[in-house]
């Protein structure tokens, strides 16, 4: 027998305001039309004012909770991935176990800018297998407005605000890739890519929270060969092929990005939950979101093999195949 990270809810929120392309052709040189063909967005959520990170975060644990029909006691850690804390310290997600009425157990943050929802998940399954938790909320929570230059028409227009969770818990398996589950993960990095996305301030630089810059062109030659490795790659340590994907669910970037990855991967886009064109980039966000939309579509079924993948700022990137 195998201890398996079994998922048992999923949920998610979306701020209220929905702010289409053609706003920003109020304010910059851009049209709907490039922004729509160049990177598949039509659409992006800001969060209110007076709504933080850990807002988001806690309405999309609460609906994960409701999902699985459990109590915010029920839960031992909370792991949020998020690149837009609340504040310096302490972590969004003490934040968020204190919104939904968790007094127990343990929660922290994970940074790992676009990747860090894989990089959550794979540090949520690590808790569970190691016996250091048995249910574990996982969120990726971000308000990347809040970072945006709203003079920088290649970036600004990109982005979007948003959160989804999942919970975990562990379940005897039989130790193959039939067992539903977290099955692989495959984590990178690379420092020396730092320069092509990075928020330009910070505590011991700059003393503010900075914006965003991004090389995109650079960027995303990296994105598509670097994805469909680390795809592969997870697929491969369970001796597992593309006929054997259900459901891609990408980081939503790009679509030209999601469509690459899929081609390369050898996996038609019928295969592939995409939401870039209702919530734009989410970072850490859009797989947790693109998960609960696939799940209340109708379209992610129990027993479904799964596989995320993501890349982003470090550069960092990674994927996680499940078995939903
Ligand atoms: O989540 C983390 C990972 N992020 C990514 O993976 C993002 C990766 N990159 C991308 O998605 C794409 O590179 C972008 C969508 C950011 C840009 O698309 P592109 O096809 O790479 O365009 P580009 O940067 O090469 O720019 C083409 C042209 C430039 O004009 P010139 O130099 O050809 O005259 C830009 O100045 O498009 C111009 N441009 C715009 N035009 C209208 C850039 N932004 C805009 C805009 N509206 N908003």
């Amino acid at each position: 027998m195998t201890t398996r990270a079994v998922v048992l809810g999923i949920g998610h929120y979306l701020p209220e305001r929905v702010v289409p392309n053609a706003e920003f052709e109020k304010t910059l040189d851009t049209t709907d039309e490039w922004i729509r063909t160049r990177s598949g967005i039509e659409r992006r959520h800001f969060a209110a004012d007076d709504q933080t990170t850990s807002d988001l975060g806690s309405l999309a644990a609460k609906a994960a909770l409701q999902n699985a029909g459990l109590e915010a006691d029920d839960l031992d850690a909370i792991v949020v991935a998020t690149s837009t804390p609340d504040l310096t310290f302490p972590s969004v997600a003490t934040m968020v176990q204190q919104k939904i009425g968790m007094t127990r157990g343990f929660g922290f943050d994970v940074q790992a800018v676009c990747a860090g929802f894989v990089y959550a998940l794979t540090n949520a399954n690590a808790l569970i297998v190691s016996g250091q938790a048995k249910r574990v909320m996982v969120i990726g929570a971000e308000t990347f407005s809040r970072i945006m230059d709203w003079t920088d028409r290649a970036t600004c227009v990109l982005f979007g605000d948003g959160a989804g969770a999942l919970i975990l818990e562990a379940q005897e398996g039989e130790g193959t890739s039939s067992d539903r589950g977290i099955l692989s993960a495959d984590l990178n990095s690379d420092g020396r890519y730092r320069d092509m996305l990075f928020v330009d301030g910070g505590v011991s630089t700059s003393g503010d929270s900075g914006k965003l810059r991004m090389q995109g062109n650079a960027l995303f030659r990296q994105a598509v060969e670097k994805l469909a490795f680390t795809a592969q790659t997870a697929l491969d340590k369970i001796n597992l092929g593309h006929d054997d994907v259900a459901w891609i669910v990408p980081h939503q970037a790009n679509i030209r990005i999601i469509q690459g990855t899929a081609k390369k991967l050898g996996i038609p886009m019928e295969r592939v939950i995409v939401t870039v064109q209702d919530h734009g980039n989410t970072s850490a966000a859009s797989i947790p979101l693109a998960l609960s939309v696939g799940v209340a579509d109708g379209k992610i079924k129990p027993g479904d093999l799964l596989v995320t993948e993501a890349i982003g700022g470090g550069l960092a990137w990674g994927s996680v195949a499940l078995r939903w």
